[in-house]
């Protein structure tokens, strides 16, 4: 079972279980995607869709379930802040309750985010993070760090094989053009020959993983033993600027856009990079996709998509 598997992550995530020969039920209440991620998935025999919110329990048969259902991008999680936290801690207790029900191995889709405006680089899975418990962006990192901390109660005392991931900013085909994280306003406008909208001087730094590369570290880590718990960081480490983002896009599209600044919003991290020497022991797992053919790859995507207007704001 995949919850969020109608989303940018999960789409290919359940395209590529498909592929492996599993059946694959996705659960989506299709908050922050549409069916249109799974249209190519319908009529696979092996598949199933079920709009179902996880703020309500769910009774199903399974035995593998990626907990991935969450609004990821700002936009999306911010606009309804409460029902943010009502899915990742709601949505966990009640995904939990379905593994302990059934026995199954259940993974969930953190995410660095739980380390605020960290104050180490690059990020350690034992780092506890710097994080406003009262912000904007609190919903989502506190909602977060809420689930690892019901993942790993539902763990010492329910003994569930319980699997987390710590997801860095991930890009590929799918993502929205309107989602308002960095990659897709820049590709939306670069495509559009608008500015490239940049916040603050543009010297905080992002890594990218391409989304190919998430899925297999995804699946390697629901493959481990009992005792592999995580927490474990995914994501690329290698740095870029905002700036060297921009200026690679711009170089990819063709476009004759320049970058346009704007202040910086509340709470933003200036650097985020995730360490993934525990990924590289555990799961034998690093990204292959360098940045330049992964943008290539989602350029081409947004290419071939009728898009209208341009994105708002950095993720
Ligand atoms: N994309 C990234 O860079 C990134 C980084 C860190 C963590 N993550 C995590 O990975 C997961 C997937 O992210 P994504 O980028 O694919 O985002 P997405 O918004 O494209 O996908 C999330 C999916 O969850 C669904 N959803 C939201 N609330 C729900 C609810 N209450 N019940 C059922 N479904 C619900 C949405 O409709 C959507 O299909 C999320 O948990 C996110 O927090 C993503």
């Amino acid at each position: 079972m995949v919850t969020g598997g109608a989303g940018f992550i999960g789409s290919h995530l359940t395209e590529r279980l498909l592929d492996h020969g599993h059946e694959v039920l996705v659960v989506d209440n299709f908050y922050s995607s549409t069916r249109r991620n799974l249209t190519h998935l319908l009529d696979h025999p092996n598949f199933e869709l079920m709009r179902h919110d996880v703020t309500f329990p769910l009774y199903v048969e399974v035995d593998e379930i990626y907990h991935l259902a969450c609004p990821a991008s700002p936009i999306f999680y911010q606009r309804d802040p409460v029902q943010t936290t009502k899915t990742s801690v709601h949505g966990s207790i009640n995904m939990l309750g379905l593994a302990k029900r059934t026995k199954a191995k259940i993974l969930l889709s953190s995410t660095s985010e739980i380390y605020g405006d960290p104050e180490v680089h690059p990020q350690t899975e034992d780092y506890w993070g710097n994080v406003n418990p009262i912000g904007i962006r609190s919903c989502y990192d506190e909602g977060k760090r809420c689930a690892e901390t019901l993942f790993f109660d539902y763990r010492r005392q329910h003994d569930l094989d319980i699997k987390v991931a710590r997801i860095f900013n991930t890009y590929g085909p799918r993502m929205q053009p309107d989602d308002g994280r960095v990659v897709s306003n820049f590709i939306v406008q670069a495509l559009a020959g608008e500015p490239l909208t940049i916040y603050g001087d543009g010297g905080q730094t992002r890594s990218f993983c391409f989304v190919d590369d998430m899925v297999d570290a995804l699946i390697a880590l629901m493959g481990t033993p009992h005792e592999v718990t995580g927490p474990i960081n995914v994501g690329n480490p290698v740095e870029f600027t905002m700036l060297e983002l921009a200026d690679l896009v711009i170089e990819l599209t063709g476009s004759r856009s320049r970058v346009e600044h704007r202040s910086l919003p509340q709470d933003d991290p200036a650097r985020r990079r995730p360490d993934i020497s525990r990924a590289g022991e555990l799961l034998g797992w690093e990204p292959r996709t360098a940045l330049r053919e992964g943008l290539e790859r989602t350029i081409a995507d947004f290419a071939s998509q009728p898009v209208s207007g341009s994105g708002r704001r950095s993720g």
